[in-house]
């Protein structure tokens, strides 16, 4: 099992968060074989997360399970992936977010998964505080775009902020990196980032 890594902007002491603020980027992303796109090395929505921490400067959380029981094969991950939605499962992760006292923006990714935020998200949700930050909901998806990500993220946390989301296909992510890259970097213009 892999330790949870969170890859500080220390690291690129030249990518400072542009507005002075602090910004975490917390992700959930897998490898193995996706839709679309076969197996692949690097999840759809990790691409984009990376994408946003270059931009803004921010420290990067992956989400990673504690207990990875999620096949890497397409059809049988749908299959665990819906059986936890049926049983509003909340898997665990290793380890923790970082202090979120030193951050007052989240942007929060992962890719939908029958038409919602993987499970394990909802476990980030309920065991951090994030009330008083402004919370960023963005997707990899192959069709649903962000699915309620906005809605749901702010009902499962009343007291924070949420903007604007980023949908972005998944198969773009893998395949079409510069245009996704145009496409990120508007976005996080438009939000002031
Ligand atoms: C279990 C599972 C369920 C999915 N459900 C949806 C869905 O409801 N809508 C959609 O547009 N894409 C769906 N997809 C496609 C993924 O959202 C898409 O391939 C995503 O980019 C994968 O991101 P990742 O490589 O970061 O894990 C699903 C994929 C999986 C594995």
């Amino acid at each position: 099992m892999s330790e949870p890594e969170v890859r500080t902007s220390e690291d690129t002491p030249e990518e400072k968060g542009i507005n002075g603020s602090h910004i975490l980027v917390v992700y959930f992303s897998r490898t193995g074989e996706q839709y679309t796109v076969g197996a692949i090395d690097k999840g759809n929505t990790a691409i984009v997360a990376e994408m946003i921490a270059e931009q803004t400067g921010a420290d990067l959380f992956e989400v990673i399970p504690a207990d990875d029981h999620y096949p890497m094969t397409y059809d049988a991950l749908t299959d665990v992936a819906k059986r936890e939605q049926n049983e509003k499962a909340r898997p665990a992760y290793v380890g923790s977010l970082p202090d979120l006292s030193q951050y007052d923006t989240v942007f929060i990714g992962a890719p939908v998964w029958w038409g919602d935020w993987p499970m394990i998200l909802y476990t980030v949700f309920e065991n951090n505080d994030f009330s008083g930050k402004k919370l960023i909901p963005f997707s990899t998806h192959e069709g649903s775009g962000l699915a309620g990500f906005d809605r749901k993220l702010a009902s499962a946390c009343p007291d924070s902020e949420v903007l604007d989301g980023l949908a972005v296909r998944g198969n773009d992510a893998q395949n079409r990196q510069e245009q996704v890259r145009d496409s990120v970097n508007g976005w996080l213009a438009e939000l002031g980032y």
